[in-house]
């Protein structure tokens, strides 16, 4: 019964708002609530879907946290090495199980983390990589510090993942590993990245800094490719202030890592290759064993309260949810992401709608203003001797062409975003706020061009 008759409403509403040409190209009526239509946005002096609310704080901490790093404090136990029961070996052990992996390697952050993985990994000098324009700069100084090339790959526009094709496109003789990041917490198109990586004998380090706890068919991301890697910056879903961590299974494989991070030096003591010194210290572990009561149901929370702001946006016009792959099983929800396509918003400019959603109360961010690909850093490598010295002419200038990436551009300006660690643990009624206040945008947006 509401179905018809609400058509009908909106169709009035649209009408007496001048927009019929807009709903007959949209699916209106689709996604459910339309409460807020005929009420006035904030940003023109209506009132606020969001009032005086605020959201669940991030980094989280509780009680347990503060005695676990008081323990330590009192402990006189204050670095790794000594003694093989503290904090960071403790936590080594629990969160390799809780990703399902052998073993893991902790480090003082996500990028020294994929760092000691390149390194380890013998890939050094007039070797490439392949790797994501969209990711933080970690991403790419973990290949640029072990001084081998970073090789961007255009995007799939939907998922803000690596486009396996173009991956495929940009390998040549002197790549040696690819290096996908899980955008958002997300998984990267695994399969097909596992298959073209073993198609061209190549190594598979996952960037899996905003990962955790990530599922793609049945495994957790990190435990998918040779090494994964995850980020414990304080803006992550598990946070310690800056720390990372390594996974795998492969013994050999992760001693390497050990040695590596730990500026050379193996466990058995012996200086046996170049390594920076990388180590996690134990406070930052006591922060992270501190918030393992509870660990899983935040993830779940998460997830619960993600499916449902899906549920209410995926048929908003203009509106786009981050794609999922297929095999995708619960997600991080370090951020939960969607594109603003302002086609179906009049042509309004994206800030635009982002300062309309900020008045009703709500802040999503643009996120990441421009791809790595668009950044200095490049104009820096192609000036040094070190890389003109270790890589062809004609190589360097085809790279820079490589550096095209126009799918990755259109993300960036499209982009809106939750930073999800915090806000994601709120209530249904939270996730209500931030659809209503975006419905309620939307079925305003003729009015979107005054502001
Ligand atoms: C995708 C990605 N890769 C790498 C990193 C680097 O991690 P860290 O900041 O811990 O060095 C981050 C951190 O934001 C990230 O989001």
């Amino acid at each position: 019964m509401e179905r018809q008759d609400l058509t009908r409403r909106q169709l009035l509403a649209a009408a007496s708002a001048g927009s019929l040409a807009g709903l007959a190209s949209s699916t209106i009526g689709t996604y459910g609530n339309v409460t807020n239509r005929a009420t006035k946005l904030a940003i023109l002096g209506g009132e606020p879907v969001r009032k005086n609310k605020s959201w669940p704080s991030w980094p989280y901490w509780d009680e347990n946290v503060v005695d676990s790093v008081t323990k330590t404090t009192k402990s006189r136990i204050w670095c790794r090495i000594q003694s093989k029961s503290g904090t960071v070996p403790t936590f080594e052990k629990k969160f390799a199980d809780l990703v399902g992996a052998k073993f893991c390697v902790a480090t003082g952050s996500g990028t020294q983390a994929l760092h000691t993985c390149v390194e380890a990994l013998g890939i050094g000098p007039g070797d490439e990589v392949i790797t994501s324009p969209y990711t933080d700069p970690g991403t790419i100084s973990s290949i640029l510090t072990a001084r081998a090339l970073p090789v961007m790959a255009d995007l799939d526009c939907e998922s803000y993942q690596l486009d396996p094709d173009d991956v495929e496109r940009k390998i040549n003789e002197n790549t040696r590993a690819i290096m996908p990041v899980h955008m958002g917490g997300q998984a990267a198109d695994m399969g097909r990245i596992m298959e073209i990586a073993k198609r061209h004998d190549l190594k598979v380090i996952e960037d899996a800094a905003q990962a955790h706890l990530a599922e793609y068919k049945g495994k957790k991301l990190g435990t998918i490719g040779d090494l994964g890697c995850f980020s414990f910056q304080a803006s992550k879903t598990i946070a310690c202030g800056e720390g990372g961590g390594i996974v795998a299974n492969d013994e050999e494989l992760m001693d390497k890592c050990y040695t590596v991070h730990n500026h050379g030096t193996s466990r058995g003591g012996r200086t046996e290759v170049a390594g920076p010194k990388y180590r996690m210290n134990e406070f930052e572990a006591a922060v992270l064993l501190g918030q393992w009561p509870g660990i899983e149901e935040r993830f779940a929370r998460r997830n619960a309260n993600a499916a449902h702001l899906t549920a209410r946006l995926k048929d908003v016009p203009g509106i786009r949810p981050q794609k999922l792959y297929e095999g995708t099983g619960k997600g991080s929800f370090y951020l939960y992401a969607m594109s603003y396509l302002k086609e179906h918003f009049n042509d309004v400019d994206r800030d635009t709608f982002l300062k309309a959603l900020r008045a009703e109360g709500v802040s999503l961010s643009p996120y990441i203003k421009n791809g790595l690909h668009r950044e200095p850093w490049i104009d820096h490598i192609l000036s040094r001797p070190v890389y003109k010295k270790m890589y062809s002419k004609r190589r360097l200038k085809e790279y820079r062409r490589q550096c095209e990436c126009p799918n990755c551009d259109r993300v960036c300006a499209e982009m809106a975003m939750i930073w999800a660690s915090g806000p994601l643990l709120g209530t249904k009624e939270d996730m209500d706020d931030v659809a209503d206040a975006i419905i309620k945008v939307y079925e305003n947006r003729d009015k979107l061009r005054s502001i």
